[in-house]
């Protein structure tokens, strides 16, 4: 038998490719966010929504002040106002929009949510994208849905040319197959988790859960595990320092590269944590949720109902390829 630590040494003579092969790719922690640490990792996104939401993104300094944002040692919420009856002619409710300082090529990243915003008319997102030139960087949103419908959807956004297998191996259920933006007003290339508990009130009244998305060179792939889920990885569950997903099991989504160059569709992109309000989506969606009134109406008048319109983050945490 070729003993290991000959082999190891092999490889380490080798250090200008990653340890991929048919054992997968091995992942080294190098960003653990938890509590304050999302302060220095993220910077705090004050702009027009560009998605028209009824949403007014306040800096860092407001969101510390008026408490949207709060850090403790293990804990970091991030929350949208739930006192303020708005004015018909301001811009909206205050929330919070972040994005990491760091941006990743290749690289998993852990999303240890323990609640979601929840609410008629909330559209929270967990995301990655290249702020520049959208979408010839590609997106790709992890957690992302409208007025409380579960289950969650993980989605591809990318410029012209990159499809997906209608047959693939996921447990999620595939939607449209073109991640052309421009094909059917950016729907993108889809695939729905198969729990409800993958979002929304569901998600919330189960204590939340993992949500996982690793890119490699051949594959997006996302998983969740709910909280109680017995099968999470424990290196998932606990934080471990290194990660490789060969032990996962299948995906929840699965976007392999064979016929979509991700090279060429995704560049370097960054994490981004939103809540917005109605808007292109969750708007336009409204009429059919079973939420009353109208969105923007709801929105504006009814404080309260956004008390559950929060993130509470165990952790973000963001593993990259280790070259050994
Ligand atoms: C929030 O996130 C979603 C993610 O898909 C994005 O489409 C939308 O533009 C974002 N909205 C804002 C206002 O940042
Ligand atoms: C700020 O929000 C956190 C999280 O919801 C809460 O625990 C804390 O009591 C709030 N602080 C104030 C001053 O309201
Ligand atoms: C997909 O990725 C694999 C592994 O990196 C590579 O060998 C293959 O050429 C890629 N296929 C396409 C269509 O890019």
């Amino acid at each position: 038998m070729f003993p290991l630590a000959i082999a190891l040494s092999l490889l380490a003579s080798t250090p200008s490719f990653a340890t991929t092969d048919h054992f997968g790719t091995n992942y080294l922690l190098t960003s653990n966010i938890v509590g304050p640490a999302f302060y220095s990792a993220f910077t705090w996104e004050a702009i027009a929504d560009p998605t028209h939401g009824r949403v007014n993104y306040v800096d860092e300094f407001t969101s510390i002040k008026r408490n949207l944002t709060y850090a403790s040692f293990d804990t970091f919420i991030l929350q949208a106002d739930h006192k303020t009856v708005l004015d018909a002619d301001g811009p909206g409710r205050d929330s919070v929009r972040i994005i990491s300082r760091k941006a990743y090529t290749q690289h998993i990243a852990v999303f240890d949510v323990r609640h979601m915003p929840e609410g008629c008319g909330t559209w929270p997102a967990i995301w990655e994208t290249k702020g520049q030139n959208w979408p010839s960087g590609g997106e790709v949103d992890i957690m992302e849905g409208v007025n409380n419908q579960s289950p969650n959807a993980a989605t591809l956004h990318t410029t012209e040319g990159c499809t997906m297998p209608a047959s693939r191996l996921q447990t999620g259920t595939a939607g449209q197959l073109d991640c052309n933006y421009l094909v059917n007003y950016n729907t993108g290339c889809t695939v729905k988790f198969p729990t409800t508990q993958s979002y929304g009130p569901d998600f919330n009244a189960n204590g939340g859960g993992w949500f996982v998305m690793e890119r490699s060179l051949d594959a997006i792939s996302v998983w969740f595990w709910p909280r109680n889920d017995p099968w999470v990885p424990w290196e998932i569950k606990f934080g471990g320092l290194k990660l490789n997903s060969r032990f996962w099991g299948p995906p929840t989504a699965y976007f392999p590269n064979t016929s979509c160059d991700l090279a060429k569709y995704f560049a370097e992109n960054n994490i981004i944590i939103n809540l917005t309000f109605c808007g292109d989506w969750a708007g336009n969606a409204y009429g059919q949720s079973g939420c009353p009134s109208t969105c923007v109406d709801f929105v504006n008048n009814n404080p309260t109902a956004f008390r559950g319109a929060y993130f509470d983050f165990a952790a973000v945490r963001v593993y990259e390829p280790t070259y050994f």
